[in-house]
């Protein structure tokens, strides 16, 4: 069946940066989805697109066995942008030529438009642009046009063929350091392509409701509920798509944030009634946990009860046909995996037992990234604290307490952490700041309160700014902030006595601490 909406397609190459596309392109409200790069052309024919944008990637087309794109997509009459490989891919595939040149460019550079041509409509003179290449076009295919060079060594920085309606960039539209690339990126969307930029995220909620009856039927769904972003909007839109047909078990496991489980039931209950099966798993997994300091001994234990009690709880259910999960683009780590399986490492249920026979698994959120799974939530009517509240880890609070786990341990980290949220929140912070969360050091020191002399625990702010969560930098959080945070935590917080901030960037730590 042909797609009547706009379409873009991008075929991924597994580009560092080419996830990003997708989501520049989206936010000028053009649809884009991200399918591999060895995509027959045929299927691709079936979605009709207005445009097909080639990613950036990490091989080099000179390469023997670099991945290649079916040729028979230059014949199906739809405009194409390559980006960085993409360009070069194009370039080499319709008899243009690609070499190493003696220097390399990377980072920020000048880019001169010296023909605005298509592309760069409105956009001629000095640009900046990211560069991340080590080969480039010498000599563009038959019926090309150079329209920008950089003033470095790239004589080639993007060329377009408008007879063919095919376009080329070498360097990255897509990042902010190319402050430009959104006019180009529109150029292309709107000029070239013709899309009418009518997307938004209501039409995502009925094309998702539509493939989840389509993919479900009749048959039931299990979804593994944590009370994180991902999985709530999973709920959400499946409860919209398939009511009743969904059960969401939620397990406690005691180490989730202040007022966590009473916040899913109070958003959930309302909504799926006995569907909803909470599990409060809690004196089984402290029990576990107790004396265990090592890290990665803390994370396994976890991991292996939380599978445990999903196996048993989902059992105790019945039939179940499909197991529903909120992976989300970022969570599909191999390029090209886009239509394998993949199951999400933190929900801990990819080792479920082999005896729950699931025939198939919905992930309603695989094309998009956190921001927009956040904007989905809201217009599933969830709230905004839940929509908005930080990443929180599979293991939970363990990895945020240093040494063995105790309920006291665990009531100062709930408590402080708490504090920091409503601070960070209040402080207008909660966007900039993408995770934020207090650690309980395991340090105790001397302090004095009243006239008295106190020997207790050291709490550690953490409070990082990241894209990605691959890299972070700690946050700016002004010194009142961070003063009226410090006071609330060791006047609110029994055996607190000390509080300090956390200024290291990623790498070289991690965000987490354990
Ligand atoms: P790190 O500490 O590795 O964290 O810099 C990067 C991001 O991953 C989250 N994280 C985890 N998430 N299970 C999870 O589901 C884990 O074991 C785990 N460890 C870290 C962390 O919160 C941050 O968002």
């Amino acid at each position: 069946m042909k797609e009547e909406r706009d379409l873009i397609i991008l075929l991924d190459f597994g580009a560092q940066y080419s996830q990003l596309i997708a989501r520049r392109v989206r936010a000028q409200k053009v649809y884009c989805e991200i399918m591999p790069y060895n995509t027959p052309a045929a299927k691709l024919a079936e979605k009709n697109p207005r445009g097909i944008i080639f990613s950036g990637g990490p091989a080099s087309v000179l390469d023997a066995d670099a991945p290649k794109c079916d040729p028979a997509i230059f014949q199906l009459g739809v405009p194409i942008l390559g980006i960085c490989y993409g360009m070069q891919l194009m370039a080499q595939m319709l008899g243009g030529s690609v070499v190493v040149p003696d220097e390399r460019e990377y980072g920020m550079v000048t880019v001169c438009v010296n023909n605005e041509g298509r592309l760069f409509k409105g956009m001629s003179g000095e640009l900046q642009a990211w560069m991340s290449h080590t080969l480039q076009v010498s000599q563009p295919p038959a019926g090309f046009e150079v329209l920008a060079a950089t003033t470095g060594c790239c004589s080639c920085a993007a060329f377009e063929n408008t007879g063919r309606n095919f376009y080329g960039l070498q360097f990255h539209p897509e990042v902010t350091h190319t402050p430009r690339g959104q006019e180009i990126f529109h150029n292309f969307l709107f000029d070239i392509c013709g899309c009418r930029g009518d997307w938004q995220m209501s039409s995502y909620v009925d094309q998702a409701v539509a493939a989840i009856r389509e993919q479900v039927g009749d048959k039931n769904v299990l979804l593994g509920l944590s009370g994180g972003v991902d999985s709530s909007v999973v709920a959400a839109l499946l409860h919209r798509a398939i009511g009743d047909q969904l059960t969401a078990v939620f397990v406690n496991h005691g180490l989730l944030r202040k007022n966590e489980p009473e916040e899913v039931e109070a958003v959930f209950r309302p909504r799926l009634g006995d569907k909803l099966v909470v599990v409060d798993a809690s004196q089984r997994f402290l029990s576990k946990l107790a004396g265990v300091t090592d890290p990665e001994e803390k994370r396994h234990i976890i991991g292996r009860e939380f599978v445990e009690v999903f196996a048993d709880t989902a059992r105790s259910l019945g039939q179940l046909d499909f197991l529903a999960q909120g992976t989300i683009y970022p969570d599909i780590v191999e390029s090209g995996s886009a239509t394998g399986m993949v199951i999400k490492s933190h929900h801990n249920v990819g080792g479920l037992p082999k005896d729950l026979p699931f025939c198939g698994v919905v992930e309603p959120l695989r094309p998009l990234f956190k921001d927009e799974v956040r904007e989905l939530g809201v217009e599933l009517g969830l709230p905004e604290n839940m929509v908005w509240r930080p990443p929180f880890p599979g293991p939970g609070l363990a990895i945020r307490i240093i040494g063995d786990i105790t309920e006291d341990k665990l009531l100062i980290t709930r408590e402080s952490d708490a504090i920091l949220r409503e601070e960070i929140v209040n402080s207008g912070l909660g966007r900039e700041a993408s995770q934020y969360f207090t650690v309980l050091t395991g340090l105790r020191s001397v302090g004095v309160m009243g006239d008295e002399r106190s020997y207790d625990y050291t709490v550690a702010i953490r409070a990082v700014s990241t894209d990605d969560f691959m890299t972070a930098d700690w946050v700016r959080i002004p010194y009142d902030v961070l003063d009226r945070i410090s006071r609330r935590i060791v006047n609110e917080v029994r055996h607190v006595n000390r509080v300090v901030y956390d200024i290291t960037s990623k790498p070289p730590a991690s965000i987490e601490w354990e």
